[in-house]
């Protein structure tokens, strides 16, 4: 039975001051004396206890949580006026109500006054020039602080927006962007900040319901909130989100990935590799790594996942082994094992992730891909197949072949895209744009597939970019299959939000991959696009229709990640070799590595050596 001391927690969270011997809130920026010249090491001011489990907090080391426990605390007094709830705001300046007709007016000026000749394209440098200063202006406007230091972006500053739900909050995922385009403009503190202070909060003791997940987990967000101590005197909290209070209780599976991802970029722009050897950031590591690469009921060396546990945050059907999560666990493990260091203790770690690493591109390379020959083999697919070298291993049903996929598909054998998820008798075959251009920045596909992805979205550039670059997935889930996938959800219907929706943050990705396999011109036109109605849309979240020609039905408005995805965007087309940096080259030692050999269990259905030649080509 349920002990009813979980509804008195759940219920204590909230109301903190209902219980003093409760601390609800894992990191707290308290006031006096500070003793170090580390300000993030805090004290963790933990739960009393956890009421409704006994986990004990063993897995990782006692390392992390001394290192994290070594502390200093610190007066931070609040102007009383200040909202109780909202993200301190860094750099507020004016209102942007103010500020966009203050753009509106230059504008007239410069088409008034004496530029009246310069010809059409000084004209649009001007504009875009323009453009990018207010997405500069908006990005620092976003900015989050915690005790005077800036730790992240909220996800929207809408000033206008009187419900913004939990978009006030820094999102893991969302912050990616934003730091990348600090980091390539040499402001290197905020990612640092927010690097240290989401280690603080990892693996904090949260409870869904009365249990516990893993430790290592990131959380999806954190809002520094604002609580009153007494009189005058304010306190700020570092208040996390796991899941918890998401919508649908969704487990950000993706966020400590991206968190790994980002140290491995903070250490190639700023050259400073001293944060990724800290001992606690080396832990912090170590228990993503552990708690992804735990062992389970699975069959494939893809990470199982529930619905909604990456960027597409609620019910779409990609439970399972979908592909945005596997080539972020990707990238996450290629990280990992450049940044670990090696040593008595970390040896077997490095080694295990080498071989998942080496598993999983196999996985993906042979089953997740298609083009048009694949797609008439599996049409033709015998089924019911039980041997160890069956050919249609999962057992996919010819008519899972839908007639969309088969007109879409095209004729041009230089034209494929892996699927977005792989199961026992299950192929999604949606062109998730996220899970595809991160198979090509990370090198999960083969040389060849990732210039047959990027050849299918040239081809397809109606259909995946339109007016807006990018589709999330292609195509839309419609009539039943929307009623039976999404569960009716009225946010996704089709071509709307994550069910065929066009969102712009996606373009940094995008020119992160073009510029990796030579194509900058490719992103360069998407970026062309965006840049005609992104600034006068207000920055919208995404876009609806087929093909993305209207604001979405509910999309926020100065969406931060739209803003800093933009910016990157431009960033990476300026200085190429940064994205050079941020990707990842084929790893010839990984082809190399074949499970089957390492577990001597010398099976003939290993067909490592044909798909390997097979896809050097
Ligand atoms: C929505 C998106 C999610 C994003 C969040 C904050 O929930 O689906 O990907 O992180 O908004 O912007």
């Amino acid at each position: 039975m349920r002990p009813s001391k979980c509804i008195l927690r759940a219920f204590t969270r909230l109301s903190p001051s209902r219980n003093a011997a409760f601390q609800p809130h894992p990191y707290r920026c308290i006031n006096q004396n500070i003793n170090s010249q580390d300000p993030y090491r805090i004290i963790k001011l933990r739960n009393v206890v956890p009421f409704c489990t006994n986990r004990p907090s063993s897995v990782t080391p006692q390392v992390a949580s001394e290192a994290r426990n070594v502390s200093a605390s610190r007066t931070c007094t609040k102007d009383p006026t200040l909202g109780q709830t909202i993200p301190k705001n860094g750099f507020n300046v004016k209102p942007l109500t103010v500020e966009r007709l203050e753009e509106d007016e230059k504008d007239e000026e410069v088409v008034d006054g004496d530029v009246r000749n310069i010809d059409k394209e000084g004209l649009e440098s001007v504009r875009r020039k323009e453009i990018e200063e207010e997405a500069w202006k908006l990005l620092r406007q976003s900015v989050v602080t915690y005790c005077d230091s800036p730790v992240g972006t909220m996800a929207a500053n809408d000033p206008t927006d009187t419900a913004p739900l939990n978009y006030d909050q820094v999102f893991v995922r969302d912050f990616v962007p934003s730091a990348l385009a600090f980091l390539m403009k040499g402001e290197s503190d905020i990612v640092r900040n927010f690097l240290l202070y989401t280690l603080q909060l990892q693996s904090w003791e949260k409870t869904v319901d009365c249990y516990s997940p893993g430790q290592g987990l990131m959380p999806a967000s954190f809002k520094v909130r604002i609580s009153h101590l007494e009189e005058d005197k304010f306190e700020e909290v570092l208040d996390p989100d796991f899941g918890e209070s998401a919508i649908g209780r969704v487990a950000p599976v993706d966020s400590g990935l991206w968190w790994i991802i980002l140290l491995r970029a903070y250490g190639k722009i700023t050259g400073d590799y001293s944060l990724q050897e800290r001992v606690d950031v080396q832990t912090g590591i170590k228990m993503i790594a552990n708690l992804c690469l735990a062992d389970g009921f699975d069959m494939f060396p893809t990470l199982l996942v529930t619905d909604g546990s990456c960027m597409i945050d609620r019910r779409m059907g990609i439970h399972g082994h979908p592909l945005e999560i596997q080539a972020l666990f990707y990238s996450a493990l290629r990280s990992s094992r450049e940044m670990i260091t090696i040593n008595d203790s970390s040896k077997n770690l490095v080694r295990t992730i080498n071989n998942r690493l080496s598993a999983i591109s196999f996985h993906i390379r042979e089953n997740y891909w298609v083009d048009k020959g694949k797609i008439n083999e599996i049409y033709r697919y015998k089924t019911e197949e039980y041997s160890t070298d069956a050919t249609n291993k999962f057992n996919i049903y010819p008519d899972q072949v839908s007639p969309w996929l088969m007109d879409w598909i095209p004729e041009n054998h230089r034209c494929g895209f892996l699927v977005g998820n792989l199961q026992p008798a299950h192929m999604d075959f949606r062109f998730f744009t996220l899970g595809n251009i991160w198979s090509i920045v990370s090198s999960l596909g083969t040389p060849r597939q990732n210039q047959a992805i990027l050849n299918l979205i040239e081809e397809k550039w109606d259909d995946l970019i339109g007016h807006m670059p990018l589709k999330i997935c292609f195509p839309a889930l419609e009539s039943s299959e929307w009623h039976i996938i999404t569960g009716s959800d009225p946010k996704n219907t089709p071509w709307s939000y994550h069910n065929g929706g066009s969102w712009p943050t996606l373009l940094w990705q995008f020119t992160l991959a073009c510029i990796k396999m030579g194509r900058p011109e490719l992103a360069e036109k998407a970026v062309k696009l965006a840049e005609k109605r992104l600034q006068a849309d207000r920055w919208p979240e995404y876009y609806d229709t087929r093909d993305g020609k209207f604001i979405g039905k509910k999309s926020r408005l100065y969406q931060t990640w739209t803003i800093a995805g933009f910016l990157t965007a431009k960033q990476l087309l300026q200085n190429p070799e940064m994205a050079t940096s941020l990707s990842w080259e084929e790893d010839l030692e990984l082809l190399e590595t074949c499970v089957c050999v390492l577990t001597k269990s010398g099976r003939k259905s290993c067909s490592r050596a044909a798909a390997k030649s097979q896809i050097l080509i």
